[in-house]
């Protein structure tokens, strides 16, 4: 039974903190690429839409495809339709600030060249010599892209200290703990920490940015928040998707890398990180760091009672046939790569010493749900003698990351009637239907918070650290291991072994 809870919605204007975006111009290497076309194309148009964009703004491609700048700005006219923009005036005003540019990333007289067109630009549009440059490039071209980058005299900031050049780069930061250290120091060696921004889209996602608001916004919760009344926290990201188009990354990357790493691991920070004093960037991102340092290491000997690594074999979703993973196209006949991880996590520290984190991620699933669910402990005794303690339903307190965003509590009551009877019921918050909005994409918010210079919500070198330590002895104890794969069927919902994981300890996942 569901109840809908009547919201009224209060905002607090005179809280909410402006967004001044600082006049600039984005250069994006990589702009022939899938993520500029499917991410940052539409997340920069709703940008121009909403009329967040700075007053003075630009937006220079630069990509390897001989291209003329007409044809390049047709291909993201075509891409802002697939995504189903329809606004012609709008996109006939979007492509007069659009250039491009063709040249080889770590071609040094390319990027001289390039040099002058982004000086130009900034003429033309009035941008200060404020310059945005995001590396949607192939990961392995970030070294030398970077030191071509500072030869061509492209990232110095300027000398009168007036305008700033900032960097994005995209996951993976580096494939385990040695090569994220050693692609760290080449960064460092060229950029200042400020003018890096490490991104990992989750945190950009409204849903997600709501954890520290709920947590940290309302007193009911957080006394609550602890071993003393949390039995598990479950935290699910789900995809019927499989490789798509990807295979060519994933196969050398795998669902631990690909997911864990970055996404989930941030999630988990979130829900069991302490309050930062203030919410100031290197305050919260400190207590980020004290989560993922508390971590207990898993033991090596005992690692299938931790974590259970799968792959899809053939299956159905929705009805339709799917291949398995082996036989997607540039996945190789006899692959090892996992595209389903799930793993049981610690953190030894006060507040959460014995509480099980259980995290599953995979692809081909059957039903596409990321969720954060905080399971509270049953009652301590049952006055009504028809149940025991564990027979109630316990609450739940379930954070929907995607899709249907929202929050939901559910909790026993009396069944109306003269019988002695209970219900579970579910208080739930659905953010569409009460803000009347689709939640921002969160591509969206990082690029203005990048715009404005807040580092927030970017990922600092110390937290990739810590989760590349504590992942890479369980990466190379897999790769030294072959394993029977594929485990699991498309649209299923995962490898027998991942139930047994959570079974083990007398509870189950959640449903999908
Ligand atoms: C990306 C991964 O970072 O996140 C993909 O590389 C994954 O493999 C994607 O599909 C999931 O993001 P979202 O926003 O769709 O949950």
């Amino acid at each position: 039974m569901e109840t809908t809870t009547p919201l009224k919605i209060v905002t607090h204007d005179k809280f909410c903190i402006e967004t001044v975006p600082n006049v600039c111009g984005i250069v994006i290497f990589g702009a022939s690429g899938d993520l500029t076309h499917r991410k940052l194309i539409p997340a920069l148009f709703e940008l121009h839409k909403k009329e967040l964009l700075p007053k003075g703004f630009f937006i220079l491609g630069l990509a390897r495809t001989k291209l003329e700048e007409a044809a390049f700005r047709n291909d993201i006219a075509k891409a802002l339709r697939d995504h189903g923009e329809r606004d012609k005036s709008l996109e006939k005003s979007f492509l007069e600030f659009i250039y491009y540019k063709s040249g080889h990333y770590t071609d040094i007289s390319a990027l001289k060249d390039l040099n002058q067109n982004i000086q130009n630009l900034h003429a033309k549009h009035k941008t200060k010599g404020n310059t945005i440059f995001y590396l949607a490039v192939p990961p392995n071209l970030y070294r030398d892209t970077i030191f071509s980058m500072k030869e061509a005299g492209l990232v110095a900031e300027c000398q009168n200290g007036k305008c700033w050049t900032h960097v994005i780069i995209e996951k993976p930061f580096g494939r385990d703990f040695a090569s994220a250290c050693e692609l760290n120091r080449e960064l460092r060696r060229i950029l200042d920490e400020k003018q890096i921004y490490r991104i990992d889209h989750y945190l950009g996602k409204e849903t997600v940015q709501n954890i520290l608001m709920f947590r940290f916004a309302n007193s009911i919760f957080e006394p609550l928040w602890n071993q003393q009344h949390i039995d598990h926290i479950q935290i699910t990201a789900a995809e019927t998707l499989g490789v798509e188009h990807r295979a060519g990354y994933f196969e050398k990357t795998g669902t631990l890398r690909d997911m864990f790493q970055n996404h989930m691991f941030q999630l988990l920070a979130l829900v069991a990180i302490e309050p930062p004093i203030r919410f100031d960037a290197n305050l919260y991102r400190d207590e980020k760091l004290k989560v993922m340092g508390s971590l207990r290491p898993i033991p090596l000997e005992k690692l299938d009672e931790f974590v259970v690594r799968g792959q899809y074999g053939p299956g159905k979703i929705l009805e339709r046939k799917t291949l398995g993973y082996r036989e997607e196209k540039g996945v190789s006949g006899d692959s090892q790569t996992e595209t389903f991880a799930a793993m049981k996590l610690f953190i030894d520290n006060w507040r959460w010493e014995g509480v099980p984190f259980y995290l599953r991620s995979g692809k081909r699933l059957a039903k596409g749900a990321t969720e954060i669910a905080v399971q509270f402990k049953s009652v301590p005794h049952s006055i009504f003698e028809f149940l025991k303690p564990d027979q109630y339903t316990p609450n739940v307190l379930s954070f929907r990351i995607q899709p249907d965003e929202g929050i939901s509590l559910n909790f026993e009551a009396k069944h109306p009637g003269p019988k002695t009877c209970m219900a579970t019921l579910n208080l739930r918050f659905n953010y569409k239907e009460t803000f009347h909005e689709e939640p921002m994409n969160a591509y969206v918010r990082l690029l203005l918070d990048c715009m404005q210079g807040d580092q927030t919500l970017f990922v600092r070198q110390e937290m990739i650290d810590l989760s590349w330590k504590f992942l890479s002895p369980i990466l190379q104890k897999w790769e030294s291991e072959r394993i029977d794969f594929p485990n699991y069927d498309a649209g299923s919902s995962g490898p027998k072994a991942a139930h047994e994981l959570i079974n083990r300890d007398g509870k189950c996942w959640r449903a999908l």
